[in-house]
Formats: C-alpha cells, structure tokens, sequence
C-alpha cells in the first residue's frame, strides 16, 4: 500500500519505518527542513534502539523516502497518517495546532479517496474537527462540502480514523511489529466503511494467527488511548504511595509488589515503586484527561491524586537525602546514575532527573551525572531549567563512565534503572566514594548484599541499611 506519514517525529518514524518493512511503500513528511536533510543523510534526529538500521535498510530498498514537499506526500499515500505532536498548553490541554495544519495540509492538495488516521494522542472529539478542517480546504477549492455529494461527483472524499500508537520509548519497534492490539475507531458512514476494509488491509500481517484489532467508534479510540494510560499512571502513583507507607512500617515494597502481582487480576507489571513517572505520555495524557473532564464538568478526583502524588515523588529521594545530610548541602558533591527518564532512551521530557537535580543545587550541592546516552540532552534542558543561574548549571558535571561519577562524591543517588547499573563492583564503589551511601529510586539491589558490602543504602519503600 502506499502510506503517508504527515510528521517524522518519533512516532511518525516509527510507525513509518516499521510499514515500510511490512512492504509498503512509504513517504514521511515533515515542515522541519533540517530534520529532513539529517534523514536524507542516513542520520535519524531521535534515539531508539535498531530504528537507524530499519529506516536505512528501506530507504536502501526504496520503500522509504523523506521529504518536505507536503503536495508529493499527500498525492502519494492512500492512507495519511497524521503523527505530529501535541504539547500540552498552559492549561493541561493537548495543543492540536499541529494536527490541524496537517489536516489542512492534506485537504489542500489530497485527490480521490483518502483515508485520514490520527495517530498522535488527541482528545476526544479531534477526529470531527480534523474532518472539518479537511472539509474547509476541499471547500475552498470548489468541492462539496456534503460527503454523499463528493462521492456522487467522484470529488476527493475521505474518512477520518483513529489509531492510537501504544509504543513504548525503547521498545517501540517491537510494540509496534508484535502489538498486543490495535485499535481502530470509524465511523458507520459508506467512507468510514471504506476507510475501515483498507485498515484491515494494512494491518493484516499482525492478525495472522489470531484478531488483534479492535474496530470500535471513533470517540471511543480516542478515549481508550488516554484511558489506558491514565490506567498504568495511576497504577505506578498507587504503588509510589503505598511505598511511602512502607517505609513508614517497615515493610518491603517489593515483597509486596510480588504477592500481589500473583493475582492473574493484578498482574506484576507497571507496579514498580520509583522516583516517580516522567516521559512524553503519562504525565501530559493525564493532564490532558483531567482537563477533558473538567470541559464536560467533571472532576476525574483519582487522576487528580495520581497528578499529585507523582509530582510529590520525584522528591522523595531528595528528602532521604536531606534526612540524612541536613538541609544545607554546601560543599556537598553527589555522584549521579541515570538522567533520562527511563532506560534505552535519551528523553529527559519530565524526567525526574531534572528535579532531583534542581533541588540538590539549590541546596549548594555539585553533582557528578552519568547517563549512557542522555548526557547531551540533559545538558540542553538543565540550559533551559538554570537560565538565568549559570552558577547552577556550572555545579553539575557529566561523566563519561559510571565509576568517575563516583570519586569524591558523598554518596550515589541512582535515578534511572540502566542494565550497566545493575551489578557493578560494590568494592570498587565503596572505595570511589568519600562515604560509602547509596539513594536507590529503581530498588536496583539487595538490600543483604549492599549490607555486606558495608554500604548505607536507602531506596523506595524497602528496609534501610545503615
Ligand atoms: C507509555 C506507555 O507505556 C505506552 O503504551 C504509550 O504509548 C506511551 O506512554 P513510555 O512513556 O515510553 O510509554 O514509557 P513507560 O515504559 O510506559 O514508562 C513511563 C514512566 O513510568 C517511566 O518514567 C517509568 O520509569 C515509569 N514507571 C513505569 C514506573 O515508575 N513504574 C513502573 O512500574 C512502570
């Protein structure tokens, strides 16, 4: 099939990539010149894991081509997907200016029958407006704007869908080849009928040995995107309390994790007490509910609390810190693991990292960071969150190896869960730092072994040792 990507951001990349390797013959657009040259040059502007080889592989095999020309794009993909973003505005709302240029876009120029599939996480009700926004555009240039008359007239006509994206940032390539389901929301209308047997079509590879696809209204795919998320938020800030109640009691978080995990109804994933969740999705598609509610006046109280806890969080650590340090943390250096917001990515969008970071120099304290690949881009957002500070910026250090961010410091404070950090040499640690203390926010290791290691260690919701 020939698919259109309007938007070569992370998910446009991915999904566009992944079609390509599925057969499909595949042009990603994007307004962003240079992103587009970067592409053309075999580079790729977003760090995911084996994403750089599968786009070079189908551009190799020329079923995958970026351009900025928005007419080529729009004539060629008999199916559009809209993957652009949207950045949350002031008031928690998901920003759709993007989406609906890209409407308008694709109605000024799109001939014969286009199927128009919202891939960016939009509220519900966006479909109806990128339809309007479609139609507004074929009406300025002469068409009808009643869909049954286009078709009568064999005018260019479309349907709107939506497809939300589950992906997840390290895993996305996988999650998008082996989805778990697939979500399609059309409408009963003879285009949404048309729009949906071409869905069908594209994502067939994946219903081979069994239906993944779940065909539902088009409002309803919007919802279940957010409510999906809203749904493992507020699993990870349930945890992240019960972890504060723990540490409270002495018991262990893990422990309990387990034995409630074992129950089929539960399950054990998205149930790891941390420094609190960050990323591009949970913290702005909660907001983005909560604010959904609020427009149809109503209060969504447990996502208000899931918001809450998670932004209490992400100090959590600090506070262990403090408690055992003291409020004043001049002439204090602390060896930092982990800045972005989780493993096998470098996107520090609310990274807890930068908080932890934030409110340890503002106490006077250095800081030793040692990311394997978000270094650069937290170096960037640190410039934003200091401006106007550089004496701030100017007290974290980054650090090519886990072990330099070591010498020196007081203690270890581990943000992010990165494989390399998870069996290092305790002896060797013990002797880098000036004391021998370990803040956990991933509940990385044993608490017996540090013990015989004769390291202090403080973690989430687990027994301390000291
Ligand atoms: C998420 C969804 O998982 C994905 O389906 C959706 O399409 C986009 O949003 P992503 O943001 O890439 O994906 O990361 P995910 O692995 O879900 O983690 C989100 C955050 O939750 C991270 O900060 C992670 O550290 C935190 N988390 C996750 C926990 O604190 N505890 C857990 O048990 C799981």
């Amino acid at each position: 099939m020939k698919i259109t990507l309007v938007g070569s951001g992370y998910v446009g990349l991915v999904t566009g990539a992944c079609l390509a390797e599925l057969g499909n013959h595949v042009f990603c657009l994007d307004v962003d010149a240079g992103k587009i040259d970067i592409l053309n040059c075999g580079g790729v502007p977003i760090y995911e894991p084996g994403l750089k080889e599968l786009i070079q592989q189908n551009r190799e095999a020329g079923r995958l081509l970026f351009s900025t020309d928005a007419e080529a794009g729009v004539l060629h993909g008999d199916v559009q997907f809209i993957a652009v973003g949207t950045p949350p505005g002031e008031d928690g709302s998901a920003d759709l200016q993007y989406v609906l240029a890209a409407a308008r876009t694709i109605g000024r120029s799109m001939q014969g029958f286009k199927v128009i599939v919202d891939k960016s996480t939009v509220p519900v009700g966006t479909a109806d407006m990128v339809k309007a926004a479609i139609t507004d555009e074929l009406v300025k240039r002469g068409f009808s704007p009643d869909p049954e008359q286009r078709r009568a007239l064999g005018q260019p006509d479309f349907s709107v869908v939506s497809n939300p994206e589950f992906l997840k940032e390290g895993a996305a390539l996988d999650d998008f080849m082996r989805p778990d389901r697939i979500v399609i929301g059309v409408d009963d209308s003879a285009a949404g009928q048309q729009a949906r047997a071409q869905m069908h079509n594209l994502y067939a590879p994946f219903n081979r040995n069994h239906e993944r696809t779940h065909y539902m209204d088009v409002r309803s795919a919007e919802f279940t995107k957010y409510a999906a998320n809203a749904m493992l938020a507020t699993r990870i800030s349930f945890m992240n309390e019960l972890a504060g109640l723990a540490d409270a009691v002495g018991a262990d978080i893990e422990l309990v994790r387990q034995g409630i995990g074992s129950d089929p109804r539960i399950g054990y994933s998205f149930l790891y007490a941390g420094t609190g969740y960050g990323g591009s999705c949970f913290p702005k598609d909660v907001q983005a509910l909560i604010r959904t509610a609020a427009e149809h006046d109503q209060r969504l109280q447990i996502l208000d609390a899931v918001e809450a806890i998670n932004e209490a969080q992400k100090r959590v650590l600090v506070g262990k810190v403090l408690k055992r340090f003291g409020e004043d943390l001049s002439g204090r250096c602390f060896a930092l693991w982990g800045l972005a917001f989780k493993p096998n990515t470098d996107d520090m969008r609310e990274a807890p990292s930068r908080v932890i970071i934030r409110e340890l120099v503002a106490r006077g304290a250095k800081i030793q960071a040692h990311d394997p690949i978000a270094m650069e881009e937290c170096r960037k957002c640190l410039e934003i969150d200091f401006a106007g500070a550089p004496e701030r910026l100017a007290a974290v250090h980054f650090v090519a190896q886990p072990i330099d961010a070591l010498s020196d410091a007081d203690a270890l404070v581990i943000v992010t869960e990165w494989k390399t950090f998870r069996s290092p040499d305790f002896s060797a640690m013990k002797s880098a730092l000036k004391h021998p203390i370990v803040f956990d926010g991933r509940n990385l290791y044993e608490p017996p072994i540090l013990a015989d290691a004769g390291i202090e260690y403080y973690s989430i919701g687990r027994p301390t040792v000291n």
